[in-house]
């Protein structure tokens, strides 16, 4: 062998045994937090990746909610080129796993006792069959009403404790020339909206009826009926532009005053948060009217991909995702509360006492449901025909009985 040659075998020698004795952990990172809340927060498992030698490729995919992100994911695995670590949630992580596309993270979750240090109500949706799926990184609650604690006063109103007391409460600021409600008229943010409402006017039973049991005979209930009502007169509280515009828009509505009010999950405290408004003081934050807790638990979940640096990336991933100080630091900027049980609050706001003391009260009555907004609650295909039913109503002057005749059929027609 001429001695080139020799030099080169050696050298890829060489190099194949230090990638076989080292794979540098690789990302490719598959989410929709675009927003500045939402930027700040995943930027903390970007630097805890980093600081553990990970090289992070962020592919960001902007749309509140997640629509235009999911479009992005199947287009990516379709052509066999899945990102190594997507966000997805509820029961989309079965969907796709139930497609093969999952990598079983189980030794992680194993080695670190995720089974010890996350609810049974969170690690249920972090499993597909006996295994572990997905990495959890959050609680977020749903159903919450965000203020202008200013605007507020200014007008002599507290924050609603009753619908008909939020009601009056808009319409007070609306002769005043404020906007009562920022909205954003997106499908995503008129089913936020919506299901707030379904567990504010009908309570967790006829929640869990109507929205997780798709029960037919809640559908089309008077309970319904009244929810659609109140989505027609929230729809009143709305400002002209309020078509197509991006949540943290709305938000902003109420940051600068615009705006009195906003129903939105508590990822809206990011942004208040990330505009250096505090809680108590210049924004305020209530359960909407009525019991009960819908909550949404982000989460990641790692899609089979070759190579062990990609790998070993989706393996440091979900260990710091999990971590206790990535959770606390992590939900300090993104308005939620930790998955795991173990991390104390002393840090968090009022907000997030209040979101967590009324989980664990939730949690006792059976008044804890998932969201159907965010994926939690049903498959996609039925969450889709619900939300095409509820945006339909809020932009059109279909009656509310209308409303519940049509959403029966959509639910039937999708199952
Ligand atoms: C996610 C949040 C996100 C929000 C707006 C929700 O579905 O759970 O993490 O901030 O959408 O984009």
């Amino acid at each position: 062998m001429k001695l080139t040659k020799i030099l080169a075998a050696s050298v890829a020698l060489t190099i194949s045994a230090t990638s076989l004795a080292k794979a540098e952990p690789q990302a490719e990172v598959l989410h929709w937090w675009t927003s500045g809340g939402e930027a700040k927060s995943v930027a903390v498992l970007q630097k805890e990746f980093n600081a553990r030698g990970g090289t992070w490729t962020d592919m960001p995919v902007a749309g509140g909610g997640g629509d235009a992100a999911r479009t992005a994911l199947r287009a990516r695995v379709l052509s066999g080129n899945a990102p190594t670590a997507v966000q997805i949630k509820g029961l989309v992580i079965q969907e796709w796993y139930e497609e093969g596309a999952l990598a079983d993270i189980s030794d992680v979750a194993n080695e670190h006792n995720w089974g010890d240090v996350l609810p049974a109500e969170v690690a249920r949706h972090m499993k597909c069959d006996d295994i572990w799926c997905a990495a959890p990184v959050n609680i977020h609650r749903v159903d919450w009403i965000w203020a202008n604690a200013k605007v507020l006063a200014e007008n002599g109103i507290s924050m609603p404790t009753t619908w008909d007391e939020f009601n009056a409460a808009a319409k007070k600021l609306q002769a005043a020339g404020v906007i009562p409600l920022a909205h954003g008229g997106q499908a995503w943010q008129e089913a936020t909206m919506f299901e707030a409402v379904a567990l504010g006017v009908g309570g967790p039973e006829f929640y869990q009826k109507a929205l997780v049991e798709l029960d037919p005979a809640a559908l089309t209930s008077n309970t319904m009926v009244k929810v659609f009502d109140q989505m027609r007169t929230l729809r009143g509280f709305v400002d002209d532009n309020f078509s197509g515009r991006d949540w943290n828009l709305a938000t902003a509505m109420v940051i600068n005053g615009e705006a009195g009010f906003q129903i939105m999950g508590d990822w809206a405290k990011g942004e208040f948060l990330a505009a250096n408004k505090r809680p108590g003081i210049d924004f305020l934050c209530a359960s909407v009217p009525g019991e009960g807790f819908i909550y949404n638990v982000d989460s990641f979940a790692m899609f089979k991909v070759d190579g062990r640096d990609k790998q070993e990336g989706q393996k440091l991933l979900a260990e710091l995702i999990v971590g206790p100080s990535f959770q606390k630091a992590f939900n300090l900027n993104k308005g939620s509360i930790p998955a795991r049980v173990d991390v104390p609050l002393d840090d968090f706001d009022q907000c997030a006492h209040l979101s967590a003391e009324d989980m664990a009260a939730s949690a006792k009555v059976e008044a804890l449901v998932p969201s159907y907004a965010h994926g939690m609650a049903i498959r996609s295909v039925q969450s889709g025909a619900i939300t095409d039913v509820v945006t339909a109503h809020f932009n059109s002057d279909m009656s509310s009985a209308d409303a519940v005749q049509m959403l029966a059929k959509a639910v039937a027609n999708s199952l």
